[in-house]
């Protein structure tokens, strides 16, 4: 996190930074259900603009119920139905909102980096809600909000993160917060999509080729969506599911209580059977979407408050 408590990934953000805002995030869960926000403090109300360049369910609408739930407003801007379906540059359109006076951006787009451009061009607090392959670092946080509700201290736990990470910006942001936390990380998959170079993005990763082997060892199994938008299903042989989906077989030779997140949309059939997905029991999944809400109110506060006292 930059002095002005942008966010642009977990990557060198210090295990007290995560824990402050995990901690927040916790104290303001009542309030995604409608309670009244826990220590508001008095507020300035911000205008929070919801860049959102590539499609999204639960990140734009988490992020758009996080400000009301704030009592902020927010400006919505889709790449279909902008000037950025004309051409219009990134650097462009977030200059264009930062001169209407908005507080904060956030900010969604394919290209790996474009949130600290944003950052660079406006001056403004920004989060990044998933650039390219790089980060997408609340998605991170709420991961690692869902896993330690389950687990308690994730010191020494060992969680499974399983498919198409060579693509995913979320295996990249759970890796630099799950080491900084101190667990273990094992990356299983196909090499296509797991090689071995990838242990060497953080400290504490080891990668498998063979989730069979692996499963028994797992204190947490995240599964990621294989990135079709991102040419990986080329990189996939067609018993995919055989080798490295969470079948309701598979599900079953897990310990007890050994919890399944999914950072969602899930391709059902593909890394999730309908009967694990939909096991209260195993699936945190909607869990997840839960918590969302309440790590982005707690990354919005907090960017807010440096930006100039609106909380
Ligand atoms: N997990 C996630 O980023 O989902 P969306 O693409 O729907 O926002």
């Amino acid at each position: 996190m930059t002095s002005d408590a942008s966010l642009l990934g977990l990557r060198g953000l210090d295990r007290a930074a995560i824990t402050s805002i995990l901690d927040r995030a916790d104290a303001l869960l009542p309030a995604v259900a409608g309670a009244p926000v826990a220590d508001a403090g008095s507020r300035v109300s911000a205008v929070v603009g919801l860049v959102f360049l590539e499609d999204s369910t639960r990140t734009r609408c988490s992020f758009e119920t996080a400000v009301h739930r704030l009592g902020h407003r927010p400006v919505v801007l889709s790449g279909r139905g902008s000037s950025a379906s004309k051409g219009e540059s990134l650097r462009d359109t977030a200059a264009n909102l930062a001169a209407m006076g908005l507080d904060a951006l956030v900010v969604r787009c394919s290209q790996a980096g474009g949130p600290r451009i944003v950052r660079e061009a406006t001056g403004l607090p920004v989060v990044n809600a998933g650039d390219g392959r790089h980060e997408h670092p609340t998605q991170g946080l709420l991961d690692l909000s869902t896993l330690r509700s389950r687990l308690g201290s994730l010191e020494g736990r060992r969680i499974l993160i399983v498919g198409d990470v060579l693509n995913s910006r979320v295996a990249r942001s759970n890796l630099h917060g799950l080491s900084t936390l101190g667990a273990q990380i094992v990356l299983v998959g196909p090499p296509s999509l797991v090689p071995w170079r990838l242990a060497d993005l953080a400290p504490n990763i080891v990668v498998s080729h063979d989730l069979d082997a692996v499963l028994e060892t797992a204190d947490a199994v995240m599964m990621l969506r294989i990135q079709r938008e991102r040419d990986a299903g080329r990189a996939v042989a067609a018993d995919y599911r055989q080798a490295f989906g969470m079948t309701t077989a598979r599900a079953a030779t897990l310990p007890d209580g050994v919890p399944i997140l999914h950072p969602g949309p899930v391709n059902r059939g593909v890394e999730l059977d309908d009967g694990v997905l939909d096991d209260p029991t195993r699936s945190l999944v909607l869990d997840q979407v839960r918590r969302g809400v309440s790590i982005r109110m707690a990354v919005l506060e907090r960017a807010l408050a440096a930006a100039g006292g609106s909380s």
